[in-house]
């Protein structure tokens, strides 16, 4: 399921966050998004399930498709997060469920699956992430990095054909960042198209078939993982040499 961006002006308020943003994913890569704080790069990503709105532009997002001249209708705004599911560096869990119910609820009350079948796949995906023994604990009984590993979880929940990723290992220590690593490597052998945005290198270098480095609001450079090696920008260079 591939990605198109064309054009996409995005504001808060009257600070002009992104511009002119043209980009492709093709279906099935891993696009990682890099640059320094206030690039946009969450802005970018969260442009992508249209948590933030675009002025101007196009967007076509696993077979959805918007045109920012007129504004999109709820219901496809709603179709398109069916297919488009988002992992925060914050979690955003829910306190009050235990993991199995964060697991279950989205499924049940959106896609309309039966607590039977929402079970058995929430079972499957807790031993797929080696999380099935915290299946009755509250997420505050569990580490960062079994959060992090529940709100993924949560998110393959729903099946979608887009996966996204605003800074996943950002509080997580190098061993569990390890464990992320690998499991964006499993998903993309799955054929899920994924983007990340990420502060760190090295995790970059590690899950990117696909880079965007953005500065102030604009694509600097964009190319396959070689880019690392082979850095196009004189911009995207002293970055990695950082
Ligand atoms: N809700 C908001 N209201 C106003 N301005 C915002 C808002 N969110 C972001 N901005 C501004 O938009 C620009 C891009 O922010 P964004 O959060 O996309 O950057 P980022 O690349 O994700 O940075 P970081 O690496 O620090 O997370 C920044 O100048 C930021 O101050
Ligand atoms: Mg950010």
């Amino acid at each position: 399921m591939s990605i198109h961006l064309k054009a996409i002006n995005c504001f808060y308020g009257s600070h002009q966050a992104l511009f002119d943003i043209t980009l492709d994913c093709p279906s099935g890569e891993t696009l990682v998004l890099l640059g320094p704080s206030g690039a946009g790069k969450s802005s970018l990503i969260r442009v992508l399930n249209l948590l933030e709105m675009p002025v101007s532009g196009q967007l076509a997002i696993a077979g959805n498709k918007f045109d920012f001249s007129q504004p999109p209708s709820e219901s496809a705004i709603r179709e398109l997060r069916r297919n488009v599911g988002m992992v925060f560096q914050q979690y955003n869990l829910w306190p009050h469920l235990t993991v199995m119910q964060n697991l279950i609820e989205a499924p049940c009350r959106v896609l309309g699956l039966s607590k039977e079948a929402a079970i058995d796949r929430a079972e499957k995906l807790l031993a797929r992430l080696r999380l099935q023994e915290f299946s009755t604990r509250f997420p505050l009984h569990l580490s960062g990095g079994q959060q992090q590993r529940v709100a993924i979880a949560r998110a393959l929940m729903m099946e979608p054909q887009i996966l996204l990723f605003d800074e996943p290992t950002a509080a997580l220590d190098p061993e569990i960042t390890a464990q992320v690593v690998n499991i964006i490597r499993e998903l993309s052998d799955t054929g899920i198209t994924q983007v990340i945005v990420t502060h760190e290198v090295e995790f970059a270098k590690k899950t990117a078939s696909r880079v965007v480095y953005m500065e102030q609001g604009h694509v600097v450079e964009y190319g396959t993982a070689d880019a690392f090696i082979h850095p196009q920008t004189k911009e995207f260079a002293g970055y990695l040499s950082h």
